[in-house]
């Protein structure tokens, strides 16, 4: 992850992206891609073999990446670069569901290798862009033709997998034993694409390399934390998936809980994807589930209605492409949990996420306790609880927020903050968040992938509010442009708090 910020440059591999006439290769992979190589990134003989359903014959599919690009990649050092890539990019046509594919995506790296400009690599890095339900298939069928056969180390034959990992326990843990039957565990590289984003990875380095913050990361100077990630857009035209996934399923086993098992985890033993794994499983362990009897008081859920957002007119979920008549599916949630460990005794955690809020705002905020003497109340101010903010996005930074003097003959107290923006500091240029990601998978660094226990754990902690969700019919609406549904504030007003964004 760090030395990507040092420009060493990748191990060479093919990238052999399976679904990549789909929108995340054109939005995200291939920028991505772009902006690694006009780094330096990438390794002279990095090549690209793309799988889909359509009919491309390898020059069409070249110039329509090249026609992309122009759209989707920012940076013109990154447009330049895909022009140079444009003659290592190759394309097969098959149907995923036809077991003589394999054969033919074995053939055709074959058939690369004996080409006589090009030399190209023998590490496979099998991406797999595609819905669900065809990742078992693909991985079984690479396995038959012996595509992720690694002979002993020589070579890196590896599987990129997108989330959704399963849609509840019993799915994935089924999906990772399919799996592991056909391959190790180091070899099956599980995305959470939050992690790729630089704040997120910052939140490592900000907690474990300023000795400030460590002393009072615990349940004596801290309490609560509240962990909102917000979306303006709603379902878009992901309604066919999200109608059975829903927000909980969406983001909270994974994005939600990663930044929570940042947030709570002890320090590592070292920075090695090992040490920091288990410290985030550990983490992930000591979270308590919630008990079905407690679950209507501390989950909260919500679908939107119609609604203005940035003056514009929203249509509500049930009006969206896709969705099913009477949808129960929910767009928003919220819900609060403990950390049952010495550090965080008895600290709520506060989790939100939801489509067609009021603002796009992704933040972790940390309430610190009261200073303990009430010195300003008999002077009739209020001396308010700092806070840390980490901005994860649009934004990347962090802020402090305290209380200061307000200049003038009196005492009057007022609330200022420190702050530190990525942009001004660093001048990051702009990035996707699948570079690190990309740039890890080819040199085998585990650090911001998923182990099969995170994911396990994870959907453990969900499964019990899905099984009592499915249950009831209760589903209280928002209106697009709110901060969810009122409930969502009961939550926090039952213990004197209150969302701080
Ligand atoms: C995805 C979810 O994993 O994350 C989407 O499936 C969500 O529903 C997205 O919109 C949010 O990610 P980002 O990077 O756009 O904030």
């Amino acid at each position: 992850m760090t030395e990507a910020l040092t420009a060493k440059c990748a191990n060479p591999c093919v990238l052999v992206i399976f679904g990549i006439t789909g929108d995340l290769t054109k939005r995200l992979l291939y920028p991505a891609i772009c902006n690694l190589g006009s780094k330096s990134l990438l390794d002279e003989h990095f090549t690209i073999l793309g799988i889909g359903a359509e009919k491309y014959s390898t020059a069409a599919f070249r110039a329509k990446l090249t026609r992309d690009a122009k759209t989707f990649v920012a940076d013109p050092q990154a447009k330049k670069f895909s022009l140079n890539l444009k003659n290592r990019i190759h394309y097969l046509s098959g149907d995923f569901s036809d077991p003589k594919l394999y054969a033919k995506v074995k053939n055709r790296l074959d058939c690369l290798h004996k080409h006589p400009n090009q030399a190209i690599s023998y590490n496979y890095l099998f991406y797999f862009a595609v819905p669900p339900a065809f990742i078992e298939r693909l991985a079984t069928g690479l396995a038959h033709v012996k595509l992720l056969d690694e002979q002993q180390g020589a070579h890196a034959r590896r599987i990129i997998v997108e989330k959704p990992f399963g849609h509840d326990l019993a799915s994935a843990k089924a999906l990772n034993k399919a799996l592991l039957a056909l391959m190790n565990e180091q070899q099956i590289f599980r995305i959470d694409h939050f992690l790729g984003k630089e704040t997120v990875q910052n939140l490592l380095a900000f907690r474990f390399s300023n000795g400030i913050f460590e002393p009072i990361w615990n349940h004596h100077y801290i309490d609560h934390v509240q962990i909102t990630i917000a979306e303006t857009l709603g379902v878009e035209a992901r309604g066919a998936y999200y109608d059975q996934a829903g927000a909980l399923r969406d983001m909270v086993p994974n994005h939600l809980l990663q930044l929570l098992s940042l947030i709570i985890m002890e320090a590592p033993n070292s920075f090695s994807a090992e040490s920091i794994r288990a410290e985030k499983a550990k983490a992930l362990q000591a979270i308590c589930p919630i008990a079905a009897e407690n679950i209507a008081a501390q989950v909260i859920r919500g679908q939107y209605l119609a609604g203005v957002i940035d003056g514009e007119t929203v249509a509500g979920y049930q009006d969206e492409l896709a969705i099913k008549p009477n949808s129960n599916a929910e767009t928003f949630v919220a819900l609060q949990c403990f950390v049952d460990n010495w550090r965080w005794s008895n600290v709520p955690f506060y989790l939100r996420t939801g489509k067609r809020m009021k603002t796009r705002a992704s933040e972790i905020i940390i309430q610190f306790k009261a200073a303990p003497s009430n010195l300003f109340n008999a002077l009739g101010e209020n001396a308010t609880p700092n806070l840390l903010r980490i901005y994860l996005q649009p934004d990347e930074g962090i802020s402090l927020q305290f209380n200061a003097k307000v200049p003038g003959p009196s005492l009057h107290l007022g609330q200022v903050d420190m702050t530190f923006k990525y942009r001004d500091y660093f001048g990051i240029k702009p990035q996707t968040g699948y570079e690190t990601i990309l740039y890890d998978c080819m040199n085998g660094d585990h650090l911001l992938f998923n182990h099969t226990d995170m994911i396990e754990n994870g959907w453990a902690l969900v499964q019990p509010i899905l099984d009592a969700w499915r249950q009831s019919t209760v589903m209280p609406h928002y209106k697009a442009g709110s901060w969810g549904p009122t409930l969502a504030d009961e939550l926090l007003t039952k213990d004197a708090r209150q969302w701080l964004m």
